[in-house]
């Protein structure tokens, strides 16, 4: 797991106090920073690139998560450590699920996936990256018709932070056609969900469903 060690360490100030005073000071001092780990086998420089982390934030409104969404969050994990699932506090968006409904679901489901945090994020969502030391934003691209509205997000968000790159991931082609709009729709109207979403949304929609019609 960790970098196995390879340069050997020299622990001695005295190579270092022949040279100049200000490179000596300099050097006695990083001795003595990798004298305090020398009881690790591995040099600061391997420590520093093991501790490097990638961080991305997936966020979305997640009314409810889908297959297309877990594919994704698998695909993005591939790339980065650690995938952020972010819901959005959208006010504008009437959701059918509370937003704690949609923590929850997330929790049951994409949470199994290795390094995948759940949270909820208000305000500006690259506001919301930066303050998690995130690099990137990841999207899920279906068809063309998502492009339009992503790209235009994707270059707002570059402008107001740019060291927040938005990344664009393609799910399976078999949910290329699913969103969590159409999953409603047909849950709604009585339709089978269970090869869009997994069985723990399929539940929920179905206790929704069952009682909005006893209303
Ligand atoms: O799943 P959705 O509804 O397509 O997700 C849209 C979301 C939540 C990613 C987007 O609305 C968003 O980023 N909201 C946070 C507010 C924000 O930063 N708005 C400026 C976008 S350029």
């Amino acid at each position: 797991m960790f970098p196995s060690a390879s340069e050997p360490r020299d622990c001695s100030r005295s190579r270092s106090a022949k040279r100049g005073a200000g490179i000596a000071n300099t050097r006695a001092h990083l001795n003595v920073e990798r004298c305090a780990l020398n009881s690790l086998p591995w040099t600061l420089s391997e420590l520093n690139v093991f501790f490097i982390m990638r961080r991305a934030i997936y966020p979305g409104s997640f009314d409810p998560v889908t297959n297309g969404h877990l594919d994704v969050i698998e695909r993005a994990r591939k790339l980065f450590d650690e995938v952020i699932v972010a819901v959005a506090h959208n006010d504008e968006k009437q959701a059918l699920f509370s937003l704690q409904e949609r923590l929850d679901l997330l929790q049951e489901t994409a949470a199994k996936i290795d390094n995948v945090r759940i949270t909820q994020f208000d305000g500006l969502l690259v506001e919301f990256a930066a303050a998690q030391k995130a690099t990137a934003v990841i999207r899920g691209l279906r068809a063309v018709s998502d492009f339009e509205f992503e790209f235009q997000m994707a270059l707002m968000n570059r402008k107001l932070e740019a060291s927040v790159e938005t990344i664009f991931l393609m799910p399976k082609e078999e949910f290329t056609y699913l969103s969590s709009r159409l999953v409603k729709e047909i849950a709604r109207l009585g339709g089978d969900v269970s090869s869009f979403v997994p069985p723990a949304v399929a539940k929920a929609l179905g206790k929704k469903f069952a009682a909005s019609k006893k209303k």
